[in-house]
């Protein structure tokens, strides 16, 4: 009986481009979604933009645009990364959709509205509010100065200098981040999902710690374990406890940008409210669309289809967001009458070549878009990932020479090459035709081979991936050892081996089959040129009878070379020759001009530069620049690492990044430049520094005496200046 699936990735915050952590869950996701739809199940595959939020609002505003247009704009960027990787989302959709806000709202309705006591409650209370932006402001934008260690400028809701956890409300001094005004306590009424409810806790606890609906532990062992402790008696970081599951706050006062609650004007659904929503959104836009798979043909509606007992939803997740996955989101599926997930996966952070984790605002190291561009293929990353997934919930790291080793010994050397070995004898000797006849040994081999499906089809199905792949790559182990026994290249010499020569050439082609329909999950482009080579379909798990004859065989899969690898995590313009670190844009002001001494008398502290000509100004290149992404650098306090949005697109018209170091790591925090816009130096010569390329310099402002005027201060362009334009 053919299954019925509901697959959905975790939805990204529209703030940004996709990261390889993305990437990472689209392809650990696509991997099970393929292999699931060679079964013959029915699978819809969906995923959307998650759009809504206070720094997304202010995000839009900073970049001078509405919230509309920049989620359009950053929705507008999705394909490419998801074509580019072989991401075979049936659907993507956003959760600033009229399907989102119908079904959010009508969630909220449910649970406001049950029978046997409504699960949302209004309480009043106290939040600090911006008298200048006029907007009530989320912790992360109230800073002021900690109350333990009085050290400055720290967060709302914990300091980063001593680590001690506190309210907003603690903080001595505090201001606005968003204005600097100093934030007054006012009164807001809130509105909360009533978590603590006990009928919320008893099918909290039976979802998450009980079995699923075949009787197997639902969540990942791990995974279980931690939210065991909702349910308990628990210690907070600053050492206060909490009892049990508490109540969830699903309000946010206006301005915005979100679903306005029903009956509440003024008052939105916080995001996370409505994001998990998204997941229905964006299988409803495809029913509406008319695209979805049933296995009862196409007759179920969207609401037929998420009552049906035999429809399965699962949901690929990263581990940082499993309590809303595994509390907030089944609760309210269950509580508005609704049928729950069946499972949440949930799988660890990707790392760098050892570096730190990505933060979910900023990759680092490796830019997806750049890997394509650099013309790598999209289905190495797909099996070196696949070669180190497992299903449990552990961070797992991309590493340089592992890939190029896993690349190009197993998935080329002992895998690609069964094909080259045997194509060749079969199309000039046999006319491409292969025989049956495997003989004794070949028989065996292919029997071994082909008996492996069932075992294989297990470890995709538990998401097993490292232990397919170590296995398939075991087998091909097997077939190179029988080459090397048969040594067909040795009977080709002599006709009277041609018997010996076909069966030899056709037990490999029927091998490499088999492999590559094992693989085809991971490797669905190559799977499509084996399907022409092999005259037989690739899409399916199961075939009966044997490979009857080849195509000529064309090469399937090139080699990746260390050259590619450094271009991927090096800068692509040429290197200029090697200088000194240079720390600051400001140093190089300084530098420079060595003999102008600070002058008091002198605006900032130096006297004007010589007069310059138009044309001589004109030979400096001047762009808005987006700060796409923005890190701090390790070894270094003073530096941050820009990745810069200028408008320029590559050979084949894909938009790239500038990699810039600038010297502001003592005035900014990287999470508070990304999405700005500034001004670059486009046109400096590229210069190596110690941490890397820095391809330009971001201008920034300072006083020529920094030790009595310290401060360096970027530029950021009135609203509506627009990355790449030229400041003339
Ligand atoms: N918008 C929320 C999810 C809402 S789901 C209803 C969000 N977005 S995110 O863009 O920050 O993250 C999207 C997914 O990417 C999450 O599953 C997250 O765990 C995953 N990853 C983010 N960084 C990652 C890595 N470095 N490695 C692997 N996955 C990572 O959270
Ligand atoms: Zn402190």
């Amino acid at each position: 009986m053919p299954r019925q699936l509901f697959v959905t990735t975790a939805l990204p915050y529209a703030n940004g481009n996709f990261h390889i952590g993305h990437i990472m869950e689209y392809i650990q996701a696509d991997i099970w979604v393929r292999f699931q739809r060679m079964q013959g199940n029915a699978v819809n595959f969906v995923g959307a933009d998650d759009t809504h939020g206070a720094p997304i609002m202010i995000a839009a505003e900073k970049a001078g645009v509405t919230p509309e247009q920049f989620v359009a704009n950053i929705a507008a960027g999705r394909k490419q990364y998801l074509d580019g990787f072989h991401i075979s989302f049936d659907n993507w959709h956003s959760t600033h959709s009229p399907e989102n806000t119908e079904l959010a709202r009508q969630i909220y309705r449910d649970l406001r509205d049950r029978a046997d006591g409504s699960l949302i409650e209004v309480r009043t209370i106290e939040q600090f509010f911006d008298p200048a932006k006029n907007m009530f402001l989320p912790d992360r934008y109230i800073k002021g100065e900690c109350p333990k260690c009085h050290a400055k400028d720290q967060y709302g809701d914990n300091c980063e200098v001593c680590g001690s956890v506190y309210a907003p409300t603690d903080l001595i001094n505090p201001f606005s981040a968003l204005s600097g005004a100093k934030p007054e306590l006012k009164n807001s009424e809130h509105f909360f999902f009533k978590l603590s409810d006990p009928r919320c806790v008893e099918f909290l606890e039976n979802w998450t710690q009980g079995p699923d609906e075949t009787g197997k532990p639902r969540l990942q062992p791990e995974v279980a374990n931690k939210i065991k402790e909702w349910f308990s008696v628990r210690t907070n970081p600053d050492g206060t406890t909490s009892e049990g599951l508490g109540d969830w706050d699903i309000s946010r006062d206006a301005p915005y940008f979100g679903i306005e609650i029903p009956d509440a004007p003024g008052k939105y659904f916080y995001v996370w409210l409505d994001a998990p929503v998204g997941y229905l959104a964006s299988l409803k836009n495809w029913f509406d669309k008319g695209g979805p798979k049933t296995k009862h043909g196409d007759t179920r509606s969207f609401d037929e289809y998420m009552a049906a007992a035999d429809t399965e939803q699962y949901h690929f997740i990263g581990k940082d967001i499993v309590t809303f996955h595994t509390l907030f989101w089944p609760a309210m599926l269950k509580f508005s009458g609704r049928k729950t997930p069946n499972n949440v996966f949930v799988h660890g952070f990707l790392t760098v070549n050892n570096g730190e984790k990505m933060s979910k605002s900023r990759g680092t190291g490796l830019d997806p878009l750049k890997y394509l561009s650099l013309g790598m293929n999209a289905e190495w990353l797909r099996y070196y990932l696949a070669a180190k997934l497992s299903n449990r919930n552990e961070d797992i790291d991309f590493n340089a020479d592992d890939f190029m080793l896993r690349v190009n010994s197993d998935l080329i050397g002992k895998f690609v090459n069964i094909a080259s070995r045997a194509a060749g004898f079969l199309t000039k000797r046999f006319d491409g035709k292969l025989t049956s006849d495997f003989g004794t040994q070949g028989s065996a081999l292919l029997a071994e081979i082909r008996g492996a499906s069932g075992a294989l089809a297990a470890n995709f199905e538990a998401r097993e991936y490292s232990k397919a792949t170590r296995e398939v790559m075991l087998l091909a182990d097997k077939v190179n050892a029988y080459v090397d026994q048969n040594k067909p290249w040795d009977l080709a010499k002599d006709v009277a081996n041609n018997e010996a020569l076909h069966q030899v050439c056709s037990v490999l082609i029927n091998a490499f089959d088999a492999l590559s329909r094992y693989l085809a999950p991971v490797l669905p482009g190559l799977a499509q040129a084996v399907q022409s080579f092999v005259g037989r379909p690739m899409d399916t798990w199961a075939v009966a009878g044997d490979v009857q004859a080849i195509q000529p065989y064309q090469h399937l899969m090139q080699r990746v070379t260390p050259e590619q690898l450094d271009a991927l995590f090096e800068p692509k313009e040429p290197l200029a020759p090697a200088e000194p670190a240079q720390a600051a844009p400001k140093k190089v002001a300084k530098s420079a001009p060595a003999a102008i001494p600070a002058d008091p008398n002198a605006p900032g502290g130096e006297a004007l530069a010589p007069t310059i000509s138009i044309d001589d100004f004109a030979k400096i290149d001047l762009r808005i620049a987006k700060i796409v992404n923005c890190e701090a650098v390790e070894g270094s306090t003073k530096l941050l690492r820009l990745t810069l949005d200028v408008g320029e697109k590559n050979a084949e018209g894909q938009p790239t990044t500038r990699n810039v170091f600038s010297g502001i790591a003592s005035m900014y925090k990287p999470e508070e430049l990304v999405g700005q816009l500034t001004v670059l130096v486009a046109n400096l010569a590229p210069r190596k520094m110690k941490f890397g390329m820095s391809e330009g310099m971001v201008m920034a402002a300072s006083h020529a005496d920094e030790g009595a005027n310290p401060g360096i201060y970027i530029l950021n362009p009135w609203p509506g200046a627009q990355p790449g334009m030229r400041i003339h």
